[in-house]
């Protein structure tokens, strides 16, 4: 009993330590000092929101994990295709996390790197939007959502019946087009950062690290798939 009180008691400090001070009254007139000072703690609070989301995606990517027990053929023939890419670390580890197939095709492996690339500019683009205040992320906005409708129709193109072949020469052309403008927006994106000289450009930079690599690693395989599947004896469609 005594110690119940005891621990009640410590809880009863709490409330008190943590209540937040009364904010301050708004003022009537607001002078131009005010205002530009408005702007800069606005530009902190994004940068330290993208900064903590940092924290967050370094920490919780999957990117970070272990590959789950991959068959011995799986990795191989990840690997064989990753080896095109210019980041072939992040290519092999965020698609043999994602993989559950024994033995992916070429084929079934640039579609979890498109799935990928989606999933990781979907997430940049809601964070855009968690700061679009700032009137240089508002044309990121837009240039990431076109970004992902470019990898999404890359994935729509590849939808075939099961058993299929989905990347004939002429799909092959077309989705490297499209996964090469994919690219291209995100550099848009960070060059319209520094041309404003905002002061998020760093913090975005890191953030875009993995959609850039991801959707490289996309563009890489797919600009390399003859040769891909020259290396597995099989016949581009
Ligand atoms: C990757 O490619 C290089 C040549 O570009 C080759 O020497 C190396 O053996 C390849 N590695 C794998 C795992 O295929
Ligand atoms: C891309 O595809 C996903 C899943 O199919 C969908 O949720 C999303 O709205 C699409 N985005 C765009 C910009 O087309
Ligand atoms: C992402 O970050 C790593 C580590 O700093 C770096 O080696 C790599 O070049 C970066 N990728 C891109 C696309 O900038």
């Amino acid at each position: 009993m005594e110690s119940i009180n005891h621990l009640k008691g410590y809880g009863k400090v709490n409330p008190e330590t943590l209540a937040n001070p009364e904010p301050p009254k708004p003022q009537k007139r607001i002078s131009s000092a005010v205002a530009i000072s408005a702007v800069i703690c606005l530009t902190l609070v994004i940068t330290l929101a993208i900064a903590a989301l940092i924290h967050e995606s370094t920490t919780e990517s999957p990117d970070e994990s272990q590959p789950q027990s991959l068959s011995n053929s799986a990795e191989s023939t990840i690997k064989t295709v990753c080896n095109v890419t210019r980041y072939p670390d992040s290519c092999f580890r965020s698609i043999s996390t994602l993989n559950r197939s024994p033995n992916p095709d070429p084929e079934a492996i640039f579609k979890l790197s498109l799935e990928i690339s989606a999933a990781e500019l979907s997430r940049l683009l809601a964070l855009f939007k968690t700061v679009n205040s700032d009137p240089a992320t508002q044309d990121c906005v837009s240039q990431l959502e076109e970004a992902i409708s470019r990898v999404n129709d890359s994935a729509s193109a590849m939808r075939v019946d099961p058993g299929e072949k989905a990347l004939t020469g002429d799909k092959v052309k077309d989705i490297q087009t499209w996964i090469s403008s994919a690219v291209t927006d995100q550099e848009t994106c960070l060059d319209g950062l520094e041309e404003m000289g905002s002061t998020a450009v760093e913090a975005v930079k890191s953030e875009m690290n993995k959609s850039k690599e991801y959707s490289s690693n996309s563009l890489a395989i797919v600009a390399n798939f003859k040769g891909i599947l020259d290396k597995f004896n099989i016949p581009l469609h």
